[in-house]
């Protein structure tokens, strides 16, 4: 039976989205018995009983604003965030079976490179999908160009997705702080009111301010009352 691959994409400006038709279009001569369907915005993809029908997901993603998702795969990153938030409370592994590759875009101007890519190649490994390639990082102000990363990925996961079914199983091919692990957590995004970061006072922090000045209030109409006495 064939093996069916999913391409999924995040984008802003179409970098990743251009790269995703470009790779769908390549891989499409290199694979035998494999069949690929996309590439779809992440977002168009979110029910996770879905991708587990798949053997393979791709993903081509970049990293807006303080290194989240761009919005088309905004929905899709909270999603696997949820995921994994349920499969550490219910010790289960709801991907496994899976295997996965990302290939990511950014730009190392931004303190939170890679940050989007890097998250959701480390959450599907959580969910106990294979990393069946390290992932890529295309850095646009980078020494190797996104021509060549493209085809250095398209290289790699050709020989991966032709060899889904004896991968099936085997140990990852790295883990996924390669070739870098650094992130900032986004756990936030699913918290109630989520999608502020949490960087405020919050609720006992507002509380513990009023509390100093209703004290400062009340010093000062002490010593008022002292003095006319
Ligand atoms: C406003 C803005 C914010 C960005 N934030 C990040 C970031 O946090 N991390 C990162 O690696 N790249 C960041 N980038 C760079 C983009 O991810 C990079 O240009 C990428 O190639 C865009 O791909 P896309 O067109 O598929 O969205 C940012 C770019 C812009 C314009």
């Amino acid at each position: 039976m064939s093996q069916k691959v999913l391409f999924l994409y995040g984008t802003e400006t179409n970098t990743a989205e251009r790269a995703a038709n470009h790779l769908v279009k390549q891989l499409k001569f290199s694979l035998k018995d494999v069949t690929i369907e996309g590439p779809l915005a992440g977002n168009k993809m979110t029910d996770f009983e879905e991708i587990k029908k798949y053997d393979a997901v791709l993903i081509a993603t970049s990293s807006y604003g303080d290194g989240d998702a761009p919005s088309c795969y905004d929905k899709f990153f909270e999603q696997l965030h949820r995921e994994v938030k349920n499969a550490t409370s219910s010790g289960s592994k709801p991907l496994s079976g899976l295997q996965h590759a990302v290939l990511g875009f950014g730009s190392t101007s931004y303190e939170t490179f890679m940050n989007c890519p890097r998250i959701t190649d480390k959450l599907f490994g959580e969910l106990g999908s294979r990393r069946m390639q390290q992932r890529i990082e295309i850095d646009e102000i980078g020494e190797e160009t996104e021509e060549e990363l493209i085809d250095k990925f398209e290289v790699g996961i050709s020989k991966c997705l032709n060899s889904l079914k004896q991968n099936k199983g085997k140990k990852e091919a790295c883990t996924w702080d390669k070739p870098d692990g650094e992130i900032l957590d986004k756990f936030y995004i699913i918290e109630e009111g989520g999608g502020e970061k949490k960087g405020g006072p919050g609720m006992v922090g507002v509380l513990a301010i009023l509390a100093v000045f209703a004290g400062i209030y009340f010093m000062k109409m002490k010593k008022e009352a002292e003095g006319e006495e």
